[in-house]
């Protein structure tokens, strides 16, 4: 077919992806076509705007490498991202709710015992987790695997030193025969996401703050169970009802508790005020 017009392009473009053989691919771009195309039309899009989107995405790809990744950068801030992961992850009321991966979690953190300390040698207000681990049928889940990461006070994951050559502020713990796991750590901050890059130009322009809540990142894997990748936000932030990226779920504001100087729930004596969570995470079975 030739002599294409705006009225009839979007048919066509389909009509010549319709015998991919893959019909998964097939439904996925006949739509992505269709949307791309009605984009361009309901803002009758110019080709100089076409042109800064080209090399927006251009710089978006050049951005990223193995410790940046500003294309999840870009779907997190687009709520693409969280969309994905509401949809794809549908929780009955009492079962912890998914939020977003974000692009700091490494493979590969240590492996502490019981009660260790992620946040040696980092500044910040002492933190002692308690979280324990159950089925939603209310049973204890011994043996899972949680792995938690968090940012500095700075605001900053230990990727994101250039000064920093190990991890920290991350680890893998084990649930124990009744279903908890026990840390210590800081009391995590609200923090900005990576602003240098397009997506911060982007969020400059759209006049967005680009703050997160604080949190603590969880991941729990246990055999039989969806794998659970949530946060734990910290009761009060300012950033609750404007996070950057939309992953905010109000089943998943931890309570931290200020506590004055005085024995810690390890048994150490601090001079410090400090704090504790105690947490229950709901793990939703297989089908
Ligand atoms: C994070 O919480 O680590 C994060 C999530 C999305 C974008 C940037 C950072
Ligand atoms: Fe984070």
């Amino acid at each position: 077919m030739r002599n294409l017009n705006e009225h009839n392009i979007t048919d066509e473009v389909v009509r010549r992806f319709e015998n991919t053989a893959n019909p998964r691919l097939q439904e996925i771009m006949a739509s992505l076509v269709r949307h791309l195309h009605a984009f361009a039309r309901e803002v009758n899009l110019t080709e100089e705007e076409w042109f800064q989107g080209i090399q927006f995405v251009t710089r978006v790809g050049h951005m990223c490498d193995d410790k940046r990744q500003e294309c999840i950068l870009l779907s997190d801030t687009l709520g693409l991202s969280q969309l994905v992961v509401a949809q794809n992850h549908k929780r009955p009321s009492g079962v912890t709710e998914q939020t977003v991966f974000g692009p700091f979690h490494l493979n590969g953190a240590p492996h502490l015992a019981p009660g260790a300390d992620i946040a040696e040698g980092v500044q910040g207000e002492p933190c002692f987790v308690s979280a324990y681990v159950q089925s939603a049928t209310g049973q204890p889940i011994a043996g899972a695997t949680v792995d938690v990461w968090q940012a500095d006070t700075d605001g900053l994951y230990d990727v994101q030193h250039p000064e920093w050559h190990d991890m920290k502020l991350r680890a893998v713990f084990e649930t124990d025969q009744q279903g908890y796991f026990r840390l210590r750590t800081i009391k995590p901050c609200n923090y900005p996401i990576p602003t240098d890059g397009p997506v911060g130009d982007m969020m400059r322009a759209l006049d967005q703050h680009p703050y997160r809540p604080a949190h603590l990142h969880c991941m729990i894997q246990a055999e039989g169970y969806d794998r659970l990748i949530t946060h734990v936000f910290v009761e009060g932030d300012a950033y609750l009802d404007s996070d950057a990226v939309f992953g905010v779920r109000s089943s998943c504001i931890g309570n931290y508790v200020r506590h004055e100087p005085g024995v810690a729930p390890d048994g150490t004596r601090l001079e410090v005020p400090f704090y504790t969570l105690d947490y229950e995470f709901v793990l939703q079975p297989l089908p």
